[in-house]
């Protein structure tokens, strides 16, 4: 049973009307096995091991609300409301195992029309139209600037366009509330679409959705009110952000912090803080790394904006994601790599915070009965050997 005499990270946490099981997040994880944007078997299985895993909230990989907005051909989508049912099948099996089902709704803007990592990550060729009949496709952006040397040459969004792509978000949030999903988040990180008008490195406009921290602000803040307005009030809704772009004159943590409490206001409940990616691959290239190497923008941002946070990044195991939590340097710990190498991450983390547990309850019981079985088996089995012989 869960009590409060239980490590931090796996007490239950209250969030507006949701009661999820423990601090343990699977942060959203690109798998590019889709097909037109529909999820299949591949993510059933792939994120159902992570409910069964002990996970409190499994996240599915960031899913295109625009089929322009498509980081892959591969990529999840919910542009449209075919994707729905498929995606049902998933939070219903995330739900049966007691995992809250999330969603990263995502745009990606001139990061789009881009090979699978394992095609070469770079723009979509000729060599992939040949071979897999995978055709480039306009992208778009807050500029007209190509994201590196040879890539797509984005068209910059007029100010009707903005409100479409606005309406996007909405729907799609819509349709995930209809497929199930209990907490909504919004890809603002990582060089995509909203990081394109966020930072000051890449948005150069000169119209209301440029210039200074409220001009750079408004498209995205637009885009969080919008998904807000149709995402119940008894739902959470998050917001994953890159606390620094890590560059000079990039976006910084102090605009993180403004930006958080904008998000505050307008009904977010918990900033996810990764960090990076501004330029070049997805995530945090120019951020020196360490473990928990982004701990400390989760922190200052928690403490200086008053909202929940959740830390990512290099958080390996239970007893350093305990102390995170303990430190009060966020409210939730997201693990992606960890969880690839080992899906019942969440189960293992409770047993390395609490070597003297016996208990299997928490596992799937058509596994619980037998593994307390092996347990008394191996610590008997132990016991003996440590005996000494006697002659
Ligand atoms: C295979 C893979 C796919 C990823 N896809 C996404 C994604 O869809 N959205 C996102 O915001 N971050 C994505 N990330 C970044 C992770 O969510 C996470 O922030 C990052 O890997 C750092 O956490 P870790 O050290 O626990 O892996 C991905 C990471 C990996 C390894």
């Amino acid at each position: 049973m869960q009590t409060n005499t239980q490590p931090l990270l796996f007490q239950p946490l209250e969030l507006r009307g949701l009661t999820i099981r423990n601090r343990v997040c699977i942060s959203p994880m690109c798998t590019y096995s889709g097909n037109d944007g529909m999820v299949n078997d591949w993510h059933l299985v792939h994120l159902g091991q992570y409910a069964l895993g002990g996970a409190g909230i499994v996240f599915i990989e960031a899913t295109a609300v625009e089929k322009r907005g498509r980081i892959t051909y591969g990529d999840a989508g919910i542009w449209s409301d075919k994707h729905i049912s498929a995606m049902a099948r998933v939070t219903n099996f995330l739900k049966q195992f007691g995992a809250t089902p999330a969603i990263q709704i995502a745009h990606a803007g001139r990061k789009s029309s881009t090979q699978r990592p394992w095609h070469g990550m770079g723009i979509l060729s000729d060599a992939d139209s040949e071979e897999r009949n995978e055709k480039p496709w306009k992208t778009v952006s807050s500029t007209t600037d190509l994201m590196d040397e040879n890539w797509h040459v984005p068209h910059a969004l007029t100010t009707d366009d903005l409100k479409e792509v606005i309406n996007s978000w909405r729907l799609a949030a819509e349709r995930a509330l209809k497929a199930g999903f209990e907490i909504v988040e919004v890809h603002c990180a990582h060089g995509y679409l909203i990081h394109q008008f966020l930072s000051p490195l890449i948005n150069k406009r000169t119209d209301n959705y440029g210039g200074d921290f409220v001009g750079r602000t408004r498209f995205p803040l637009e885009v969080v009110e919008s998904v807000r307005s149709v995402w119940p009030d008894n739902l959470p809704m998050f917001v994953r952000i890159s606390s620094v772009d890590g560059m000079e004159n990039g976006w910084s943590l102090e605009d993180s912090v403004a930006f958080a409490r904008e998000l505050k206001i307008r009904g977010v409940d918990v900033v996810d803080c990764s960090a990076g990616g501004v330029v070049g691959s997805a995530t945090a290239k120019a951020v020196p790394r360490h473990l928990g190497f982004q701990v400390p923008f989760s922190e200052h941002i928690r403490k200086e904006s008053g909202v929940q946070t959740m830390a990512v990044g290099l958080i390996v195991d239970g007893p350093q994601a305990e102390r995170i939590l303990q430190k009060g340097q966020a409210d939730i710990i997201a693990v992606a790599r960890e969880a690839l190498y080992d899906p019942y991450w969440a189960h293992h983390a409770q047993r390395a915070l609490n070597p003297q547990l016996v208990s299997y309850d928490n596992w799937p019981t058509e596994y619980c009965w037998w593994l307390e079985k092996r347990e008394a088996l191996i610590r008997k089995l132990r016991e003996q050997s440590d005996k000494p012989i006697n002659n």
